[in-house]
């Protein structure tokens, strides 16, 4: 049994200092969890921190900041990692950065959504590279795929190698679902573009095998305010999907989601930890925002639900 840190606050590695890993996912190599996240203090873009447990976190590296290695590759795309202004380098945005491992290429591969720093509208993917996943990660810039627009945004792997992009795109009406290429580099086609015209984004998936579903979480719109989180689930990621059904209460629990890990229980049991948001407030998001994590359950028609829990056990 694990006794996760406390809900709603904002959770600490193991030196006592917070955890800055908002927006973030996790990516299991080699016994670990690397729990990679928004981290918005100086000219940090992405910090990742890793676990045996859930619970002892041990900080690792800010792997992507203003001072990155920036590097072009065959897609063509704007290799800006921070602005001139005033002879000093102001930040762009780089948020909800998602990593996952290619096991052809042996690169770990981020993917995250770029703003320029002053307002919402370049939309952008963005993609950065390392040999390990704990490294100095080598920015590879920027760009509209198929010209769409893209910003909240999640990676997901499937059947062992095939991965996918899902991103709001459309000013957030819809969300695209992009299969990636064989090195995850690129978007090699669009394969759904999901909820037309209801502006969902925060997306998190994950995939029961009890049940042979897709799971997709994703919030409304309403910035940095909570708002009822939803879920669909399709027996094919291309194929159709139900209808959002609602997902925690009016505000997920005052939070937005993240991502789900798939958690592999002493017991062998797979169960499915929701990873949310808590954004703090009063122009300070980041500094004060705090995590929930939350053990997915299901019901007798395999709805996906959560309850609050103070300090989880799982
Ligand atoms: C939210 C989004 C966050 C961030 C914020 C900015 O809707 O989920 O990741 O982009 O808007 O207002």
């Amino acid at each position: 049994m694990i006794r996760l840190q406390p809900n709603g606050t904002l959770w600490t590695d193991t030196d006592g200092n917070p955890i800055h890993a908002h927006g973030g996912h996790m990516l299991v190599h080699d016994g670990y969890y690397y729990w990679y996240g928004e981290d918005r203090r100086d000219n940090i873009y992405v910090s990742v921190y890793r676990s045996e447990n859930l619970v002892d976190w041990e900080f690792r590296r800010h792997v992507l900041t203003t001072d990155s290695p920036c590097e072009g590759y065959r897609v063509r795309t704007d290799l800006s990692l921070f602005r001139e202004a005033d002879g000093k380098k102001e930040k762009v945005n780089i948020e909800r950065p998602k990593v996952l491992y290619n096991a052809k290429t042996k690169k770990f591969v981020m993917w995250a959504h770029y703003e320029n720093g002053q307002n919402y509208l370049d939309a952008r993917a963005c993609i950065a590279t390392c040999d390990t996943p704990d490294g100095d990660f080598v920015y590879h810039g920027s760009f509209n795929p198929y010209g769409n627009m893209s910003r909240d945004c999640t990676l997901f792997i499937d059947n062992e190698n095939d991965a996918y992009f899902i991103s709001a795109s459309r000013d957030n009406a819809d969300l695209a679902v992009y299969r990636l290429t064989e090195d995850y580099m690129n978007v090699d086609r669009q394969v759904h573009t999901l909820f037309q015209g209801e502006f969902r984004e925060a997306p998190a998936l994950f995939y029961r095998r009890n049940n042979g579903k897709y799971y997709l979480l994703s919030s409304w719109c309403t910035g940095w305010a909570p708002n009822q989180g939803t879920c669909a689930t399709a027996h094919k990621l291309n194929g159709r999907w139900s209808l959002n059904h609602p997902f925690g209460d009016k505000t997920t629990f005052d939070s937005q989601p993240a991502f789900v890990l798939p958690y592999v229980k002493e017991n062998g049991e797979t169960i499915f930890l929701y990873f949310g948001d808590r954004w703090g407030g009063n122009g300070d998001q980041y500094f004060t925002s705090s995590y929930i994590v939350l053990p997915i359950r299901f019901d007798e028609f395999d709805h996906a639900y959560i309850n609050w829990c103070d300090v989880c056990e799982i």
